[in-house]
């Protein structure tokens, strides 16, 4: 059947008035797009070598602050925001923050000792925040190399030496990037936390960030920097248990591995990450507290070094007690702590 001229203009009519609607708004959208990946590019000081990368970068950027959008307008107990790794995209972002920077340790785990183990749950403090207690460094920023393992254990070292001689240092991680490379550690291209109290065990110490500053990339290791502090052993927090981990970060900072791999990592801005998450465990961290916000959720307080621009100037709550006993993003499968 004919449809009458007439009518099949009004159709094609209807249509194409449609279309422009929605392709100005697109264009409106990606006007407004533009300007905020320009004042973004400008925050962050980022510069692209030519216009073919800009507008790759700017696609990926579009497509990041649309998820980020349509998460926060969602309603959850943390937002993310337009950070730092904007214009990255997920897979990008963790071959270069996550994937290689922690090695998960496959093999079996030798039980250590626990010396928290008899410490009792109900006398813990309900709250506890290192950085009040001066046991804390400023937030560190890893950059381009992916050796979150020696700013976690970093992290946890300053933590006890700060409790046990009272005295708060920040060391090196250079040190450990550089130096610690016989064992399974492998400087930017990633290791393990426990490696690195070993480490600095046989070095008889690190020495000052100040002395061996950090330069974000594989060094030769430079020898003869004295010691500015040290440890004694380390031990394991027994595993799938965030009962044991509250007890130890209750005394001391603690080195955890966990799954940072996520692009609600990736953007976290603040409040405490809940729901779902990973824990293929690729990153390292330092839990420095706990606590129980006022609507009742219940986080571990973590140190990052992925800058103050990420999270909540560098930190990041997640939440406590989850069902799952490998904890938020795996957090409570492999956490130590060096003794002094
Ligand atoms: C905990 O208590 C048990 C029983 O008294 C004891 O055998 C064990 O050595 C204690 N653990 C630590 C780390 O002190």
């Amino acid at each position: 059947m004919a449809i009458p001229r007439a009518s099949l203009l009004a159709i094609l009519g209807c249509l194409c008035f449609f279309s422009s609607v929605l392709a100005a708004r697109e264009l409106n959208d990606d006007l407004s797009m533009v300007a905020m990946h320009e004042s973004w590019m400008a925050q962050y000081g980022r510069v692209y070598k030519d216009a073919a990368e800009k507008s790759q970068r700017f696609e990926i950027f579009k497509a990041n602050a649309r998820f980020i959008d349509s998460f926060n307008a969602a309603g959850h107990k943390f937002w993310l925001s337009t950070n730092q790794f904007a214009d990255l995209s997920n897979d990008e972002f963790r071959a270069t923050k996550t994937n290689k920077g922690f090695i998960a340790n496959n093999k079996l785990k030798v039980p250590t000792t626990f010396r928290y183990e008899n410490m009792s749950l109900d006398a813990l403090p309900t709250m506890v925040d290192w950085r009040t207690k001066g046991a804390v460094t400023p937030v560190k920023d890893q950059g381009q190399c992916g050796c979150c393992w020696a700013f976690s254990a970093v992290a946890a070292t300053e933590g006890i030496v700060k409790i046990s001689t009272g005295t708060l240092i920040s060391l090196s991680e250079q040190e450990l990037v550089d130096c610690d490379v016989h064992g399974e550690d492998q400087g930017c291209e990633g290791g393990l936390m426990d490696d690195a109290f070993k480490f600095i065990i046989k070095n008889g110490g690190l020495t000052k960030e100040s002395s061996y500053p950090y330069s974000a990339a594989d060094g030769k290791c430079k020898s003869g920097s004295s010691s500015a502090a040290t440890i004694k052993s380390y031990e394991d927090v027994p595993t799938n248990d965030e009962g044991a981990l509250m007890k130890a970060v209750a005394s001391q900072p603690v080195s955890v591995a966990v799954d940072g791999g996520d692009m609600t990592f990736q953007f976290y801005s603040g409040g405490v990450m809940t729901g779902s998450c990973g824990t293929d465990l690729d990153h390292g961290i330092a839990a420095i507290g706990y606590g129980t916000t006022s609507d009742g959720t219940k986080y571990w307080l973590m140190k990052n070094s992925w800058g103050t621009t990420w999270g909540e100037n560098g930190f990041l709550r997640m939440e406590k007690d989850i069902s799952d006993k490998k904890g938020m993003c795996g957090l409570a499968m492999e956490p130590s702590y060096p003794t002094a």
